[in-house]
């Protein structure tokens, strides 16, 4: 009898540790789905289209810093954004550069892949891209550009 409660028992314990983890890990996996891309966005105070593309990116799961700066050139050059690659503002996510207008799916195929690669960029300021919206409904088709550390660009999406 005494044996029988003890097997009892321990499967008990088992069976509970075994729930429990079990919980644990969903709480966990839950978590980690509901965990926003962490951004941070340098741009100039008077730049509205850096503004709606914050927005833009807010709007899509990210949670964004923005931090305005005098001279954002300077963060372009500390941070290695390829002048063929600038634009208006420059952020940064989970250690990779995002220059321009970027749209938000492009970023976050990015994060998902990991690419050997130190960001990607909308070179310019074409007219129709994420926060470059015009009021007469005008897009401009443009090249989603990758490059690396070296300041090498290549073609990362069409839009
Ligand atoms: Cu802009
Ligand atoms: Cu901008």
């Amino acid at each position: 009898m005494q044996t029988h409660t003890l097997v009892t028992r321990r499967s008990l314990l088992a069976l509970a540790l075994t729930v429990g983890l079990t919980w644990a890990g969903s709480v966990w996996m839950a978590a980690q789905a509901t965990a926003k891309p962490q951004m941070t966005v340098y741009k100039s105070s008077t730049c509205g289209c850096c503004e709606k593309w914050v927005a833009h990116m807010r709007q899509n799961g990210f949670e964004v810093k923005a931090i305005d700066v005098d001279d954002i050139d300077k963060v372009k050059k500390e941070r290695g954004v390829p002048d063929a690659a600038a634009s208006c503002h420059t952020a940064t996510v989970n250690g990779y550069l995002v220059e321009g207008h970027v749209p938000a799916d492009a970023v976050l195929k990015m994060l998902k892949e990991k690419p050997a690669i130190a960001g990607i960029a909308v070179p310019g300021m074409p007219m129709g891209a994420p926060g470059m919206e015009m009021p007469n409904g005008q897009k401009e088709a443009y090249t989603i550009v990758s490059f690396d550390k070296a300041g090498k660009t290549a073609v990362y999406q069409k839009r």
